[in-house]
C-alpha cells in the first residue's frame, strides 16, 4: 500500500492504496463518488473522465499514486443542485441526456474544452468529445448543448470551471 494525498473537489484528502489501483476505483470505492463512471476500464470510452489540474484525463488508466499533490475534479465537484454549472444546465436545457452514463465524462470534457477554447467550432467540439463514447448515440444534442453553454458563458463571462 502507498499513501497518496491530493485535492479532491477542492478538499485535501488522503488514502492508502495498492500501487496498481487506478484513480477511477479510488474515487468510486474509497470516496464513494460514483458520478465518475467505469465503462471499458481500458481507456477507450471516456466515461471515467475527470479533470486533473484542469485537464480532462481518463481515470481508469491513471494510477492513483500518480495524483500525489495534484488537484482532481469529478462531476460532484462541478456546480451544485441549486446552481448547475453552465455546461450542466445546457445539457438539461437541450435534453442532451438519455441514459446519462456518458454525461459526467462529456460535461468534464466540455468544461476543459471551453476553458481552452471559449468559442469552439462544431468541428472542434466534435473533435474534443471524440474520445467520449455515447452508447445512446445522442451526439447531436450533446454538441448543441456545448454550443449553447459556450454561447452563454461568453455572454455572461462565466468561467469554464468554478
Ligand atoms: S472507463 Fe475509462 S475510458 Fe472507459
Ligand atoms: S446518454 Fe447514454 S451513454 Fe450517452
Amino acid at each position: 500500500m502507498i499513501p497518496v494525498s491530493f485535492i479532491l473537489n477542492g478538499k485535501p484528502v488522503r488514502c492508502e492504496v495498492p500501487a496498481e489501483e487506478t484513480l477511477v476505483d479510488t474515487i468510486r470505492n474509497r470516496f464513494r463518488l460514483t458520478g465518475t463512471k467505469k465503462g471499458c476500464g481500458t481507456g477507450d470510452c471516456g466515461s471515467c473522465t475527470v479533470l486533473l489540474d484542469g485537464t480532462a484525463v481518463r481515470s481508469c488508466t491513471l494510477l492513483t499514486g500518480m495524483v500525489e499533490g495534484r488537484s482532481v475534479t469529478t462531476i460532484e465537484g462541478v456546480g451544485t443542485m441549486d446552481h448547475l454549472h453552465p455546461v450542466q444546465q445546457a445539457f438539461v436545457d437541450v435534453n442532451a441526456i438519455q441514459c446519462g452514463y456518458c454525461i459526467p465524462g462529456m460535461v468534464l470534457t466540455a468544461i476543459a474544452l471551453l476553458r481552452e477554447n471559449p468559442d469552439p467550432t462544431e468541428e472542434e467540439i466534435r473533435l474534443a468529445i471524440s474520445g467520449n463514447l455515447c452508447r445512446c448515440t445522442g451526439y447531436q444534442k450533446i454538441v448543441e448543448a456545448i454550443q449553447l453553454a459556450a454561447e452563454r458563458m461568453r455572454t455572461t463571462g462565466e468561467e469554464a470551471a468554478r
